[in-house]
């Protein structure tokens, strides 16, 4: 099973010389292959191409990131040179992608680590840095169990429940958040049927989430996006459950393209609709979804996906990679620390407040 022989993600090694090493996810499910990050922009391109990818595994990498882009500093460097640098390679991660949070607040707590130390030496305050990113991985792991926990009495013996893209343990140091819920419902003794969505234009549903469930022997059925409705007319989905890329005050949610579509036909057929996430998923600084920026990506993910051209040269494209869920659709969002249900302001910020969400990060 993937996460028992290869994590998602890991460290090999000391601060001044170790690596991030991680599963390259764009050669699944063909090949399971893992690569190395000794530098910065080897760290960047693999978030920027999804090498890595998932919020809370996004978050995770970047605080390695910064491990790995201190080193290039000589041994005797004094403090000063040290949080420039330091300062350049949060900046030049940061830029990787937009949407997940996970990125920026993991970025956030690295720089506060070197803020609060300012006692420390260079070269201590490097193996500071590297405990933090380590603690940031436990945490996460904890996270998905705990979300497991929380969420597992949302679902039923013999429920069919589809999920969209990947939030499973590929996305996370852990077991995923919204496939952490259905783990930890079947490790009860539940029998699921998954149905899948395939996820365009990158597939995470079809080569990641069926994947990762087929591993464990949980049965799922892949579906292509468009079918979604019509496997719920049919009567095959109790219950819709997707992680979550960022999560306004109000409780909107911005999750893979094709989440909001999902979320309104699971309200036209009257089935919950669960989001699952640890509160590093959560930007209180932001009153609504509708100040979630939305990456853009290129559009030959949808002309040219995996190397084969399936639309005219030069047609025009629109290719955002997330949508945003209003509140109101979202039957309750599960997270480390509990259920919040309803979802609406208040909600939110009682669960989140005193919290470890990212607050005013420009
Ligand atoms: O573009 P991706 O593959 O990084 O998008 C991932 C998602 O949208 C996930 O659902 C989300 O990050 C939650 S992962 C626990």
């Amino acid at each position: 099973m993937k996460n028992e022989v290869t994590p998602t993600l890991r460290w090999n090694g000391s601060a001044k010389d170790g690596h991030l090493k991680m599963i390259d996810q764009t050669r699944l499910p063909i090949e399971l292959r893992e690569m190395e990050c000794r530098t910065v922009e080897d760290v960047w391109e693999a978030i920027k191409s999804l090498r890595v990818r998932g919020a809370p595994a996004i978050g995770v990498a970047a605080a390695y990131g910064v491990v790995v882009g201190l080193q290039s500093l000589p041994e005797c460097t004094d403090r000063t040179h040290f949080d420039v640098r330091l300062s350049q390679v949060c900046e030049s991660l940061a830029s990787s992608r937009p949407t997940a949070v996970n990125l920026f607040w993991a970025l956030e707590r690295m720089r506060r680590v070197a803020a609060g130390a300012s006692d420390l030496s260079s070269s201590a305050l490097h193996e500071r840095l590297l405990a933090e990113a380590q603690q940031i991985e436990q945490e996460d792991r904890a996270m998905c169990a705990a979300i497991g926990r929380h969420g597992a009495a949302l679902l039923a013996d013999g429920q069919g429940v589809l999920t969209h893209c990947n939030a499973g343990g590929l996305a996370t140091a852990g077991d995923g958040t919204a496939l952490s819920v259905i783990f930890a419902a079947t490790a009860e003794g539940k029998k699921l049927q998954v149905y899948a969505d395939e996820t365009r234009p990158l597939l995470q549903g079809a080569r990641l989430t069926t994947w990762e469930l087929m591993q464990r022997g949980i049965p799922v059925t892949l579906i292509c996006d468009s079918m979604a409705g019509w496997v719920m007319k049919e009567g095959r989905v109790d219950a819709v459950i997707t992680g979550a890329d960022r999560i306004a005050a109000n409780g909107d949610v911005a999750n893979k393209i094709g989440t909001y579509s999902v979320a309104l036909l699971a309200k036209a057929h009257n089935i919950p609709f669960y989001v699952a996430a640890p509160s590093s998923t959560f930007d209180l600084s932001l009153i609504s979804g509708a100040e979630i920026p939305i990456e853009q990506r290129p559009s030959d993910e949808i002309t040219a996906g995996f190397g084969r051209q399936t639309a005219p040269t030069n047609v025009n494209t629109y290719n955002p990679a997330f949508d945003v869920t209003p509140a109101e659709y979202v039957t309750a969002i599960v997270t480390e620390r509990g259920l919040i249900r309803p979802v609406n302001r208040e909600t939110v910020t009682r669960m989140l407040t005193p919290t470890t969400a990212r607050q005013g990060v420009p």
